[in-house]
C-alpha cells in the first residue's frame, strides 16, 4: 500500500470514530516526530502493538478486501504465560460496506466482536476441522449471552449494540451492510504475528511504499521511528 493511501484511511477513520462519539487515547495522534522524542516509558505501546493498523492483506484492493484497526490496549505473551497483569485486549475495527477480510480463526484468543454503531455487521462463521480447514458441522456461539446453533457458513447479522463471542477454532470473516460499522473487539491478549490461522495464504501486514511521510505510525512502524520498540 502507498503511505499516502494509509494516511488518508487513518484521517477518515479518525473522523469516523469521533462521529460515533468514541474517543481514542493520546498516542493515537502522536506524530513520527513525537515518537522520536519518547523514552522507555512509552515502550508498552510499541511492544504490545497498540495503535493504528491498516492492511490490504497484500492483495492491492483495500476497498474490497482490507481492514483498518486501532488497538487501544493489549497485554503480552508474558502476561498470558503468568496469568497476571494485562491478559486482555481491546480494539476498534473500522469495517467498510462490503469490505471483506480473510476467513481466519485463532488458536489462543477468544474474542467478542461488537457492533458499536453504524450499519449492520455481517459475520460468517464455520467450525474448523482437524486439518484446520472448514468443517461442515453446526456452529454454536453466544450472542450477547444467549447460545445459538447455526449451520456451517451461516451469516450472523449484528445490529448496533449486538455482539458475538468467537471462541478458538471458529473460522470467521466480516463486512458491513448499509453503512460503515464501528466495530469493537474485546479479547484475550492479541498477537497478530502468531495467532491467526488464515484459510488462504496471505500477508497479514502490507508492504508500504513510502510516497509521503507517515501521519501516524502503524504497529509495524515503531522499530523504525522509536528507539525502545525492540
Ligand atoms: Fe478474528
Amino acid at each position: 500500500m502507498k503511505r499516502s493511501q494509509i494516511n488518508a484511511i487513518i484521517r477518515e477513520g479518525d473522523a469516523f470514530i469521533k462521529k460515533h462519539h468514541f474517543y481514542l487515547p493520546p498516542f493515537a495522534h502522536w506524530t513520527p516526530d513525537d515518537w522520536a522524542k519518547k523514552g522507555p516509558e512509552a515502550a508498552e505501546i510499541a511492544l504490545n502493538h497498540l495503535g493504528w493498523d491498516v492492511t490490504d492483506f497484500g492483495r492491492g484492493d483495500y476497498v474490497s478486501y482490507g481492514l483498518s484497526l486501532f488497538t487501544i490496549r493489549n497485554g503480552s505473551a508474558e502476561n498470558l504465560k503468568t496469568a497476571r497483569g494485562k491478559v486482555y485486549c481491546e480494539k476498534l475495527l473500522l469495517v467498510g460496506i462490503n469490505q471483506m477480510n480473510p476467513l481466519h480463526f485463532h488458536w489462543i484468543k477468544t474474542e467478542d466482536i461488537i457492533n458499536r454503531g453504524g450499519g449492520t455487521l455481517m459475520i460468517q462463521i464455520y467450525n474448523s476441522n482437524e486439518d484446520e480447514k472448514l468443517a461442515d458441522t453446526d456452529v454454536t456461539v453466544s450472542l450477547d449471552g444467549v447460545q445459538h446453533t447455526f449451520p456451517s457458513g451461516h451469516i450472523v447479522a449484528l445490529k448496533p449494540g449486538e455482539s458475538i463471542t468467537l471462541t478458538t477454532g471458529i473460522y470467521h470473516n466480516f463486512w458491513a451492510e448499509g453503512e460503515k460499522v464501528l466495530c469493537g473487539e474485546v479479547s484475550l491478549v492479541n498477537d497478530d504475528y502468531t495467532d491467526n490461522c488464515f484459510l488462504e495464504t496471505l500477508e497479514r501486514f502490507s508492504e508500504i511504499e513510502e510516497d509521503e511521510p507517515p501521519l501516524h505510525l502503524l504497529v509495524g512502524d515503531y522499530p523504525k521511528y522509536y528507539a525502545y520498540a525492540k
